[in-house]
């Protein structure tokens, strides 16, 4: 049979264009004896993927990314037909596999199947796990979230505001600026397009800060460093501003103040918060049904718009979680 796929063809210099992508048509042959055939139902693309692309993904190869797939057909043992999986052969429109990396999903009906690659899925759970493990956000505390309407952000904002803190998200343009503000009611909220993040975050905490939740590095993490309390804990989750270049650009000037705030910087990813996968799974499922967390998603449709959306992300241009319909 044919299949579609993405490859990339040109390493970007600074944002990814997307002359550096090709949708390439393929033959699929199998499943032979313990292998089965998938269709890609939703692609997920990440902020991780650009640095990726610098140093890790080949040329003229298929990009690796996330995915939630059906099995069309099966000669394995461990899947049956109509069987969801989630798997690491995001970039395709069908593939072959022996089910090593394949994760059976059982979806909970109440619940649509996307929310587990948004909310239930990592960008939740990475939400979850680095305000509850790694910045041990207590009730009450004052929060800042940067990327706050992203697929990470959306998800820690709230889980801030359940957990009765002032919560500060700064955000890239005004109609996600009025969605955190109106709809997820956070307590402050910066467009930092607007102007200068330091002076921004300063009014926007009088009290100061006891976490921030970084997303992006660069002049956010500067800006919370110098509004931080004593004691106060950051928890770096990502560093978008510095993805489209080898390494941050911008100067972080404040690290002194690490010293006499006896401040805490801890970086982390998947294995920091992985063992919290089921206590999370089933918080979440019920904040969904009860209506407690609410959530967006930007999804383009068909492989062809794949290009686009690793564009759009790089710009800002989802609301949530940024995904690909196939
Ligand atoms: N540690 C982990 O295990 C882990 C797991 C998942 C994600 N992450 C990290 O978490 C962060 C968010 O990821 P996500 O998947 O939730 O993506 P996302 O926030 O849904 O999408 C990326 C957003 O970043 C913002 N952005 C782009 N360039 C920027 C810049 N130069 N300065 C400030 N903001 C910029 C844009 O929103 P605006 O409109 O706000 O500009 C864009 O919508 C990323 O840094 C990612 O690498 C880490």
């Amino acid at each position: 049979m044919r299949s579609r796929q993405v490859h990339l063809v040109k390493r970007p210099e600074g944002p990814p264009a997307l002359e550096d992508f090709e949708v390439v048509e393929t033959d699929l042959t199998g499943p032979a004896q313990g292998e089965v055939l998938v269709k890609n139902l939703y692609m997920s693309v990440d902020p991780a993927m650009r640095p990726r692309m610098a140093r890790g993904y080949e040329l003229g190869k298929p990009l690796v990314g996330g995915a939630l797939g059906r099995v069309l057909e099966s000669r394995h043992g461990d899947f049956k037909e109509g069987q969801i999986v989630l798997n690491r052969m995001g970039f395709r429109e069908y593939f072959v596999s022996d089910g090593r990396g394949m994760r059976k999903l059982e979806p909970d009906p109440a619940l649509s199947l996307t929310a587990y690659m948004s909310v239930l899925g990592n960008p939740g759970l990475t939400a979850y796990g680095g305000l509850m493990e790694v910045a041990k956000l207590q009730r009450g505390e004052k929060l800042f979230v940067s990327t706050a309407a992203g697929a990470v952000g959306q998800v820690a904002v709230q889980i801030g505001k359940l957990l009765d803190c002032y919560v500060v998200g700064s955000t890239g343009s005004e109609e996600k600026a009025r969605w955190l503000r109106d709809e997820l009611k956070l307590d402050a909220v910066i467009n930092y397009k607007d102007g200068p993040i330091n002076k921004a975050l300063r009014a926007a905490a009088p009290d100061g800060l006891d976490v921030y939740f970084d997303n992006v590095g660069g002049d956010h993490l500067d800006a919370a460093l110098n509004v931080l309390n004593h004691g106060g804990r950051v928890a770096v989750c990502g560093m978008i501003s510095g993805y489209n270049e080898a390494g941050s650009r911008t100067v972080v000037r404040n690290l002194s103040n690490i010293i006499y705030g006896g401040i805490t910087i801890r970086g982390f990813a998947g294995p920091e918060y992985m063992h919290l996968q089921g206590e999370f799974a089933k918080k979440m499922a019920g904040w969904l049904k009860e209506g407690r967390i609410k959530y967006r998603e930007t999804i383009l449709d068909g492989i062809d718009a794949a290009p686009e959306a690793m564009v759009g992300l790089m710009h800002g241009r989802n609301t949530g979680k940024m995904l690909v319909a196939l």
